[in-house]
């Protein structure tokens, strides 16, 4: 593995502080966070490095992703971040039996829904009641006019892939709640983004 594979997405540099302080509420103070969709792996590396109390888990099913997030692990050398994990949220099963806290950045509206059910149904397995799944992306809301960059996004994300396309907040929270969680409040985020926190029941 050499420090080539590190990947880097301008928006991670962008918007890891924010949601960082959003993590810092929500996210229980030790144990196992798993996150979901790594992608460059930037987001795990910043993360682990500032709540050195929990163990990061880092998973992409993106072969060329988990490779980027292991190379991102090598050169900062994080004690509290594990290698990469081959995991899709739409499996059936997935290579984790539990974790304190699931973490989940920019997916929901760059995949087909079936993520987003894997998603929550991984969720509700995997945590205990009380403990937290950490949604941050670009919703649509009921009553809400799409914000025109979004609105762009979404046609852009669509014209890509149909099965693409920023989710309504209620729809996602419908499908978790199905899961036994409930949405516990949303976070108004810069760029028009939302962070948003489930709690299992
Ligand atoms: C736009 S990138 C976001 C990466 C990173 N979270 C970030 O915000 O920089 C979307 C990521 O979702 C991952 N992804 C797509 N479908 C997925 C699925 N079914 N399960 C888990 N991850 C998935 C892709 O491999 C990609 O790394």
């Amino acid at each position: 593995m050499t420090q080539d594979a590190r990947r880097q997405a301008p928006a991670a540099a962008r918007n890891r502080d924010p949601i960082l302080a959003v993590l810092r509420e929500a996210l229980p103070p030790s144990g196992l966070v798993l996150e979901l969709a790594s992608g460059t792996g930037e987001h795990a590396v910043h993360f682990a490095k500032a709540l050195p109390g929990v163990l990061w888990q880092p998973s992409d099913p993106d072969a060329g992703a988990r490779e980027s997030i292991a190379a991102w692990r090598e050169a900062e050398a994080l004690p509290n971040l594990l290698p990469p994990l081959a995991l899709d949220a739409a499996a059936q099963s997935w290579p984790v039996a539990a974790a304190d806290a699931i973490v989940c950045i920019n997916m929901i509206h760059i995949s087909p829904w079936e993520s987003t059910e894997g998603l929550m149904a991984g969720a509700g397995r995997l945590l205990a009641p009380g403990h937290p799944l950490v949604l941050y992306g670009p919703y649509r809301r009921a009553g809400h006019p799409i914000e025109p960059g979004n609105q762009a996004f979404d046609e852009d994300l669509k014209r890509r892939d149909p099965r693409w396309g920023l989710r309504f907040l209620e729809e996602v929270s419908a499908c978790a709640l199905e899961q036994g969680l409930v949405l516990e409040r949303f976070v108004e985020m810069p760029a028009n983004n939302l962070t948003v926190i489930f709690r299992k029941r």
